[in-house]
């Protein structure tokens, strides 16, 4: 497959509130001659909404590229769709233009463009701009530090098993538990068992306009939450003072 000089960019959107977009990522998705992002079935995209103001600003002949990716469809269709995008891409890309991949939080950080990444870097030149992730976003939020001093923080999905969610919760002072709501009930058990519940907040769609927290777990013991949603657990006892 022939490469050529155009750019293909990962652009980290941020966490939802469009003035967490970054002043490059704004740059670059107004420049870019066409602009990709992944739809749900119904043609909604989380990462397009939150860039809605800067695409309104964008130079009149850039073009989209919506890529319907439906979760509910099995990973052979997925990985189809993932190679369908990267061959639209890479067609774009030989006709000399640059596209720009619009990537809710940080592409690199759970990112569909990782998919889409590892399908075209061998071909083309790949840019990454990073984005705020929804770690941080909830971290800020919360108003609560993310670590101090000599604590460890580890990062894990609700889909991993109840064994390495313990054992984490177990080992690490801060943990972050991703795509928590669908999984809350499951999730409550867990932090409830390993002795973490009063330590943990709950927060969904941070920074957006419908952001919810919780801080009490035993308010959402039997409710399921949005996919949009963390966990974050921190110590109750935190050396906020250095001696
Ligand atoms: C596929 S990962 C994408 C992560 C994203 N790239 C980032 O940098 O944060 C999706 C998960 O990130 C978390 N997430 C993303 N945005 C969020 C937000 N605004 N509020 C709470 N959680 C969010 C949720 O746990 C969600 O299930």
């Amino acid at each position: 497959m022939s490469t050529c000089n155009a750019t293909f960019y990962g652009v980290g959107v941020g966490p939802g509130d469009p003035e967490l977009i970054t002043l490059k990522a704004a740059r670059i998705i107004k420049s870019a001659d066409v602009v990709a992002y992944i739809t749900n079935t119904k043609g909604g995209s989380v990462a397009r909404n939150i860039a809605s103001n800067v695409l309104a600003e964008a130079h009149s002949a850039q073009t989209t590229l919506p890529i319907e990716i439906s979760m509910s469809i099995g990973r052979a269709d997925i990985n189809t769709a993932y190679d369908k995008a990267a061959s639209l891409i890479i067609a774009s890309m030989q006709k000399g233009k640059s596209v720009a991949f619009l990537c809710e939080g940080d592409p690199l950080f759970f990112g569909s463009f990782i998919y889409l990444m590892d399908r075209i870097s061998e071909y083309q030149n790949c840019q990454i701009i990073p984005g705020i992730t929804s770690v941080n976003a909830a971290s800020a939020q919360l108003a609560t530090p993310l670590t101090i001093l000599s604590e460890d923080m580890a990062i894990i999905s609700s889909r991993s098993t109840d064994k390495k969610i313990a054992d984490t919760l177990k080992a690490y002072d801060t943990v972050a538990i991703l795509k928590a709501g669908p999984q809350l009930p499951r999730l409550a058990v867990l932090l409830q068992t390993v002795g973490r519940a009063d330590e943990t907040q709950y927060i969904e769609y941070a920074t957006h306009e419908s952001e919810k927290i919780i801080r009490d777990l035993s308010l959402i013991t039997d409710k399921k939450g949005p996919y949009f949603s963390l966990l974050l657990i921190t110590r109750k006892e935190r050396e906020y003072r250095c001696d």
